[in-house]
Parts: C-alpha cells; sequence; structure tokens
C-alpha cells in the first residue's frame, strides 16, 4: 500500500475544499494506494458528510489527548469521530516549533488516538542546525524513543511514521532519496531494535518536505518508503494528482 496524505495546514475555505473533491470525483485511485486528506477542523464534518463514492480518507492536523474538558480551543478524538476521522497528524513540527508541544505530550496523543482506534501520522525529523551538527539520528531517537513510550507493539505497528525533515518543510529543497532513504532505514532499524526484539516487523513510513510533481518518482524509488506526506504541492488538486499518479505517467 502506498500512502499519499495531503496536509492542508491552515488553508482552504469551504468552497476550495470542495472545488478539490469534485475535482478528485474524476481521478480513480488504485487498490493499493490510499489517499487521505488533512483540511482543517471546521472543513473535516461537512466533507465527512459529502465523501460520497470518492475513496479518500479523512485526517485532522491534530487533537488534544483528553476525552473532554475545560481545554478552551482544543479538539477531543471524540469530536474527530463524530466527523468519521480515520487519521490524524500528531508532532507535526509545526505544532512542535511555533505550539512547544514535546515529546512527552506528543506520547499522551498518540495514545490517545489509539484509544479511539484513530491512526497517528506520527512525524520526526531534524533541523537544519541539527543536521549540521550531526544530529539527525540522535534527534530521530529521542522523538521516538519518548514519543511510543507509552504504546503497545502493536499499536506501534499501525502507527504511520512521517519523516519531515524540517529543512526541507515549505523550503522547496526537498531531501535528496539518498538522504531520506538514510533515515527511514534508521528508523527502521531503531523501532527493531527498541521496539520490536521477536519479531522482523514492516513499519510505515512516509517521507515529507517539498514533495512535488517533479521530485515525486526519484522520492518513491527509495526502498523503505511506504508514501508521501505533501504541504504545498497538495493544495492544487491537478498537482496532488500528479503526485499520485507519478507512476502511471
Ligand atoms: P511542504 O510539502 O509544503 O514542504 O510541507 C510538508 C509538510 O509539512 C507536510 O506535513
Amino acid at each position: 500500500m502506498k500512502y499519499f496524505v495531503a496536509n492542508w495546514k491552515m488553508h482552504k475555505t469551504y468552497i476550495e475544499a470542495f472545488e478539490f473533491l469534485e475535482h478528485f470525483k474524476n481521478v480513480p485511485i488504485g487498490l493499493n494506494e490510499c489517499v487521505i486528506i488533512a483540511p482543517s477542523f471546521t472543513l473535516l464534518w461537512p466533507i465527512s458528510k459529502s465523501m460520497g463514492e470518492l475513496k479518500i480518507k479523512l485526517s485532522a492536523q491534530n487533537m488534544y489527548c483528553e476525552d473532554k474538558g475545560a481545554y478552551t480551543g482544543e479538539t477531543s478524538p471524540i469530536h474527530l469521530k463524530d466527523c468519521n476521522v480515520e487519521f490524524v497528524i500528531i508532532g507535526h513540527s509545526e505544532r512542535r516549533n511555533l505550539f512547544h508541544e514535546d515529546d512527552e505530550l506528543i506520547s499522551k496523543k498518540l495514545k490517545k488516538a489509539f484509544e479511539y482506534n484513530i491512526t497517528p501520522i506520527f512525524c520526526i525529523g531534524e533541523t537544519l542546525e541539527q543536521r549540521k551538527n550531526n544530529l539527525t539520528f540522535d534527534v530521530i531517537s529521542k522523538q521516538l524513543s519518548i514519543g511510543l513510550s507509552k504504546l503497545t507493539e502493536s499499536e506501534i505497528y499501525k502507527i504511520i511514521f512521517a519523516y519531515e525533515p524540517v529543512w526541507a518543510i515549505g523550503t522547496g529543497i526537498n531531501a535528496t532519496p539518498n538522504q531520506a532513504e538514510e533515515v527511514h532505514e534508521f528508523i527502521k532499524s531503531f523501532l527493531q531494535k527498541n521496539f520490536f526484539k521477536n519479531e522482523d516487523i514492516n513499519v510505515k513510513i512516509l517521507y515529507g518536505g517539498s514533495v512535488t510533481p517533479n521530485n515525486i518518482k526519484d522520492l518513491m524509488s527509495i526502498s523503505k518508503i511506504d508514501g508521501v506526506l505533501v504541504g504545498g504541492a497538495s493544495l492544487i488538486p491537478d498537482s496532488f494528482e500528479r503526485i499520485i499518479k507519478f507512476n502511471r505517467e
């Protein structure tokens, strides 16, 4: 299965979102393709009611780690279930850096998502400074160790991991296939060593950061890549369609 996730971030009005969905009515989605869109919270409900025959699945961009209570401005997994949300992005670098989410909070969110049977798309990745200082693997190890600390082996197996180097997000500078492959391999072996001691487990790992119709083919050619998490290029229906169809052109 290959995953194509559109993270719309804080973009798209109601009308723009429905124009996008209208476009995708004519885009066939293969049996081994999983297409997911992550719109803003306010769009989850109307979109969930209008999916019809569309094979696109819904993700939230975030959620809180409690069921309910006095948490003004937060969104609980119960609200996401109301909207038939199947996936939730957790630990995006914009949440970590702009909204100061730390690994501890992220680990609680991951645990809570599983309580509600929502599959987390768990983002990890290093900044440019960390990469320059040869800290990439240390940073990723810490994000994984603390982030996954509350989960069972079978929960970890269900996670969709997303390697998103912070320096590649929204910059137009994607990781080279070699750079992505090196980190994907590291994530896989780290998980194997620390969480799946008894069995050889095939975790799902996506790449995110300046993915476009022009570089998708190269990125998807690396061995351990199960799909992509796309920001900017997912806002334009035609370019997201070309990303999904990278192998058919
Ligand atoms: P861009 O594709 O705009 O670089 O964003 C990547 C991203 O943050 C997806 O979650």
